[in-house]
């Protein structure tokens, strides 16, 4: 459905939004009155605007307790390859849900990122969840010949595992947008099962820089989560996955100084957070930080020329 089919939205104004990135109905219904209003609408039609998208998303629906239960019953968990990680997960990845592995650079992010890319592709029976992945690459730090190492050190078919993951660099944060949007389209056709969008914050880390565009950078990085949440983890029953750089807080002085970008935004929209930091040689610790249902704690796993793996 385009923007233009609403009541209330004529072309000048769905020009508007869509140049200020309101893609889609379920963006302008997840945006609120402000946020429009600073797109150049006014109070009275912004708020018509987000009623009458709201209703055309059908975001206004209550469902039981047993269609959640029942939806629930659904969500599948990966495994990362490390047992001593999946217990620390409560199984595994879960889909239906956003997973935030944070951490500094070298921490092991974008190896898990690849390993998931992996086993995702495993039958249900061995951990995976018998579907494809797309990766969302900012970075450019996506390495086919990594994904080979993982996939054979799994018995796989490297070809073939390379096949199924769906790989699109992202250009700055407006393409993230786009391709997160894109992901949404294409997810049914290739039974995708995990969607990795690594880096999901240093786009928005490098083109927001200023004081004054803070609000503005958590708007989009808000609308960003809620596509991956709204239109690919929830609908199709996928793991998402996302990486995050951390900085170092100056105004810290006792304990781990270093929290994840995005703050509080990414905070409240990722299920699962996981800081991970460097140990000794290959070792890697991952620390659970958030989660609805799961005790805090920690495990020790290793990044090897096979991937993730148990620490021996
Ligand atoms: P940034 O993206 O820079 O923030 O870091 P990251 O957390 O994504 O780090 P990444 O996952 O790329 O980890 C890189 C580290 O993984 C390297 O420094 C190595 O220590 C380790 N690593 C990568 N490939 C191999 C490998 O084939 N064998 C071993 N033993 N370690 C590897
Ligand atoms: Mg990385």
């Amino acid at each position: 459905m385009e923007l233009e089919e609403l009541p209330g939205i004529g072309k000048t104004t769905a020009e508007k939004l869509r140049d200020s990135g309101y893609l889609t109905i379920e963006s302008v219904a997840a945006a609120s009155l402000g946020e429009l209003k600073d797109v150049g609408l006014g109070e009275a039609s912004a708020s018509k605007i987000i009623e009458a998208a709201k209703e055309a998303a059908g975001c206004m629906g209550f469902e039981t307790g047993l269609d959640v239960l029942k939806k629930r019953e659904l969500i599948g968990k990966l495994t990362t390859n490390s047992e001593q990680f999946n217990i620390l997960m409560g199984g595994g990845i879960e889909t239906q849900a956003i997973t935030e592995l944070y951490g500094k650079f070298g921490s092991g992010k974008t190896q898990v990122a690849h390993e998931l890319s992996v086993t995702v592709q495993l039958p249900k029976n061995e951990g995976g969840l018998g579907g494809s992945a797309i990766y969302i690459d900012t970075e450019n730090t996506f390495r086919p010949d990594r994904i080979q190492q993982m996939a054979s050190a799994l018995g796989l078919d490297s070809e073939e595992v390379l096949k199924n993951i769906h790989v699109a660099r992202a250009y700055n944060s407006d393409h993230q947008m786009l391709l997160a949007e894109k992901a949404s389209e294409i997810a049914s056709e290739y039974d995708v099962r995990l969607v990795v969008v690594d880096s999901l914050t240093a786009h928005f880390r490098a083109e927001y820089t200023g004081r004054g565009t803070l609000a503005e950078r958590q708007q989009k990085l808000n609308r960003l989560l809620h596509i991956l949440q709204r239109r690919l983890s929830d609908p199709y029953n996928i793991a998402v996955v996302v990486t995050n750089q951390v900085m170092s807080r100056p105004d810290v002085m006792f304990g781990d100084p270093t929290v994840p970008i995005g703050g509080h935004i990414v905070g409240h929209t990722a299920t699962f957070r996981v800081y991970l930091r460097k140990g000794k040689g290959d070792k890697r610790i991952a620390r659970l930080i958030d989660s609805p249902n799961l005790p805090e704690g920690e495990c020790i796993f290793e990044v090897t020329s096979d991937g993730v793996v148990d620490s021996k």
